[in-house]
């Protein structure tokens, strides 16, 4: 086993579970450290010094990240700016110019210029939990008629492999 060198804090927002999913995918492959998961609603006030990595995920409804985690970021932007930042977003969007654009809005500018690594990883659509008028938004605006996964677990890897990038274990690469 490799020493543990950092703590690794995974903190995310969620609306029907896909980003817990992945936030759960992450710590389970991140093995440089044993990563504290955190659900944003529960963590108003966190001591982010114990942490030397961070990794940030929500997911986007109609062009916006959760409220939770934009109020989590403009609080703790000075202690982030610190940090071994990554960020991660789900969504179902098809085309990787939007997933871009989608993933650079989500967050604060400088928070995604300082990140070590970025991943619009896809989503999934839980048809059976959604609200009337969230099904019609889906069924119309989105095209999806189904319950349906685009996760991306490809990339998934690609951004835990960014985030140990001259860690000397890399659970994916290994
Ligand atoms: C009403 C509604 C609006 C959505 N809007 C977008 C969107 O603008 N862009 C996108 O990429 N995905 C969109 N999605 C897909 C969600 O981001 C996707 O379902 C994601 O996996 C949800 O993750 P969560 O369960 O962690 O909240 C939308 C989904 C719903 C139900």
């Amino acid at each position: 086993m490799g020493e543990i060198t950092s703590k690794t804090a995974i903190i995310f927002a969620t609306n029907y579970g896909t980003t817990e999913k992945v936030a759960e995918y992450l710590a389970e492959n991140i093995v440089r450290s044993k990563p504290s998961i955190f659900n944003v609603k529960d963590v108003s006030e966190i001591d982010l010094s114990k942490f030397d990595t961070v990794i940030l995920g929500g997911s986007v409804y109609l062009g916006d990240i959760q409220k939770e985690m934009s109020d989590f970021c403009a609080k703790y932007t000075k202690e982030l700016l610190e940090k071994k930042l990554g960020l991660f977003l789900c969504g179902i969007e098809p085309e990787m110019v939007r997933q871009d654009e989608e993933l650079k809005m989500a967050y604060p500018k400088a928070l995604y210029n300082h990140a070590q690594a970025t991943a619009f990883v896809g989503g999934e659509i839980h048809m059976e939990l959604l609200n009337p008028s969230q099904k019609f938004i889906t069924q119309t605006l989105l095209g999806i008629k189904t319950s349906s996964s685009f996760l991306q677990y490809d990339l998934i890897d690609i951004f835990i492999c960014q985030m140990e990038l001259n860690d000397s274990k890399c659970n994916i690469c290994d």
